[in-house]
C-alpha cells in the first residue's frame, strides 16, 4: 500500500467505536464487595507509609513445614510434574485424605468416588452450589454469612435464607420451621462449625439432628469445615461425616490453607456423597485441569508428616487468641474466647455501639488506630454490631493494636465531649 493509500484508509476510520460493554445479570446481582472501603484505605494507608497492623482477613501470616516446602521444590524439578493433572486430584493425594478422615475421625471414604480435590475448599464450594442448585431452587445458610455461602448460591441462581447461628438448638428448630413452611422446600443446607465469622462451635450431637432433618426434609448438606486444624483447650471440632447416615445426604469440605499454612497454594478437598462429588467432579471437568501435580505431591507430605506442627499453628494462634481477649477485655469490652478458628467475634461495646454503624467503627480504627478489622455487617445483617478479629500478627502486634485500639477510642471520646460540653452526644 502506498503512503497515500494508507493516509485514505487512516482518513475514512470512523471515530473509534466504544464498545458498551454488558457484564451478565448475575455479576449484576451480587453486592458490591462490603470490605472494599476497608480495604482501599488499607492500601492507601500503607502507600502512606502508616504500619497498619491488619487483622481484616483470615490469611495465615506463618509458612509451611520446611520439608513440604523441600519436597514441592523437588517435585517442580521433575518434568513430569508440569502437565495437565488430573481435575480430581492424584490418587495418592485422595487416599491421604481418606486416610486422615479414617484415623482423625473414624469415617471409611472411598478414595476414587468419594474424595476429590479442589483449587481450595472455596472453588470446590462454589462449583459443588453450581453442581446442586438451579433456579428455583433455596438454600438454608448460616447468618451471619461466610460471604461465599450466600454468594455461590445466589451465582448458581438459588435463593438463600439464612439463619441466625448463635445458638444451635434453635438453628436446628429454625431449619424444621423452615423446611415445613417453605414450599417447594429448601434442597441444601450449609453448616460451617467452627463457624466463620461467628466462632460459634459444636458437639457431635448436634450434626446427627442435622442428619435427621435433612433425612427428613429431604434436603442436601454441605458442610464447611475450614477450621478443622485450629482447635484451643483440648476441644476437637467433630466432623459432620462421622454422623450416622451422613454420606447419605452431604459432603463436607476441608482445607489446607488455615491449620498447615497453605492458604496460597490453594489445597482443599470435598468428601462424602459420591452423587455430590460426582455432580462436582463434571463441573470441575469443564472448568479446570487440576491442581499443579508438585503441590498435590508436596500436600501428601504435609499431610503424611506434619501433624505436630499443625498442633503447634494451633497453640501460636490460642496464645494470640488470650493476647487480643485479654487486651480487649482490658479496654471493658465484653468478648467471649473463642473454642476453634482464627478470629475473636467481638460486639463494639456501648456506647459506641448506639452511636455508629460497624462500618464507620471499623473505619475510625483503621483510619485514626492504624488497626484493620472487619465490620460484622460484611457478614450480612446479623453481623451488625461486631467486629471480626483474625488472629494473624503476632502476640507482640497484638498488644499494640489494643492499645492503639484503647488510645484512639479515649481521644474520640474526649473530642466528642468538646463537641458537646453538655454531655448529649449525638447519636449518629
Ligand atoms: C469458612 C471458610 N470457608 C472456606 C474458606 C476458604 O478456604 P480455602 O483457602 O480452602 O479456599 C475460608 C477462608 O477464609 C473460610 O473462612
Amino acid at each position: 500500500m502506498s503512503e497515500y493509500e494508507i493516509d485514505q484508509v487512516e482518513q475514512s476510520t470512523p471515530s473509534d467505536p466504544k464498545l458498551q460493554v454488558q457484564l451478565a445479570s448475575r455479576v449484576h446481582r451480587l453486592p458490591p464487595y462490603m470490605f472494599g472501603r476497608i480495604n482501599s484505605l488499607l492500601y492507601q494507608k500503607r502507600r502512606d507509609g502508616s504500619d497498619v497492623i491488619d487483622l481484616g482477613m483470615g490469611n495465615p501470616s506463618d509458612a509451611p513445614e520446611e520439608l513440604v516446602i523441600e519436597k514441592l521444590a523437588e517435585a517442580a524439578r521433575d518434568s513430569g510434574n508440569h502437565g495437565y493433572s488430573q481435575s480430581n486430584g492424584i490418587l495418592n493425594l485422595r487416599r491421604e485424605v481418606a486416610s486422615k478422615y479414617f484415623k482423625r475421625f473414624g469415617v471409611r471414604l472411598d478414595p476414587d468416588s468419594e474424595v476429590m480435590t479442589c483449587l481450595g475448599s472455596k472453588e470446590g464450594f462454589s462449583h459443588m452450589c453450581l453442581a446442586v442448585m438451579g433456579p428455583g431452587d433455596t438454600a438454608i445458610v448460616p447468618a451471619p454469612y461466610f460471604p461465599v455461602h450466600t454468594y455461590a448460591i445466589a451465582l448458581a441462581s438459588g435463593n438463600v435464607i439464612a439463619l441466625d447461628v448463635s445458638d444451635h438448638e434453635k438453628f436446628l428448630s429454625n431449619i424444621a420451621y423452615t423446611c415445613q413452611q417453605l414450599y417447594p422446600k429448601p434442597k441444601l443446607l450449609i453448616i460451617c462449625y467452627p463457624h466463620n465469622p461467628s466462632t460459634a462451635t459444636v458437639e457431635p450431637e448436634f450434626f446427627v439432628e442435622v442428619v435427621k432433618l435433612a433425612k427428613k426434609y429431604g434436603f442436601m448438606v454441605i458442610s464447611d469445615f475450614a477450621y478443622a486444624d485450629v482447635a484451643f483447650d483440648g476441644y476437637r471440632p467433630p466432623s459432620f461425616l462421622a454422623a450416622p447416615g451422613a454420606i447419605d445426604v452431604g459432603v463436607e469440605f476441608t482445607t489446607m490453607s488455615k491449620g498447615y499454612n497453605m492458604a496460597g497454594w490453594r489445597v482443599g478437598f470435598c468428601c462424602g456423597n459420591s452423587e455430590m462429588i460426582r455432580g462436582l467432579g463434571v463441573i470441575k471437568g469443564y472448568y479446570d485441569y487440576g491442581l499443579f501435580q508438585a503441590i498435590q505431591i508436596a500436600a501428601i507430605m504435609a499431610l503424611r508428616h506434619t501433624d505436630a506442627a499443625v498442633e503447634r499453628q494451633s497453640d501460636i494462634y490460642c496464645k494470640r487468641r488470650d493476647v487480643l481477649i485479654q487486651g480487649l477485655r482490658r479496654l471493658g469490652w465484653a468478648v467471649e474466647p473463642p473454642k476453634a478458628g482464627m478470629f475473636v467475634w467481638a460486639p463494639i461495646p456501648e456506647p459506641w455501639r448506639s452511636r455508629m454503624s460497624t462500618m464507620d467503627f471499623a473505619m475510625m480504627l483503621l483510619e485514626k488506630a492504624d488497626v484493620a478489622v472487619s465490620p460484622g455487617s460484611g457478614f450480612g445483617d446479623a453481623g451488625e454490631g461486631f467486629l471480626r478479629l483474625a488472629l494473624v500478627e503476632n502476640e507482640n502486634r497484638l498488644r499494640q493494636a489494643v492499645r492503639q485500639i484503647g488510645r484512639c477510642l479515649d481521644n474520640e471520646e474526649k473530642n466528642l465531649q468538646k463537641k458537646s460540653p453538655d454531655g448529649l452526644i449525638p447519636q449518629a
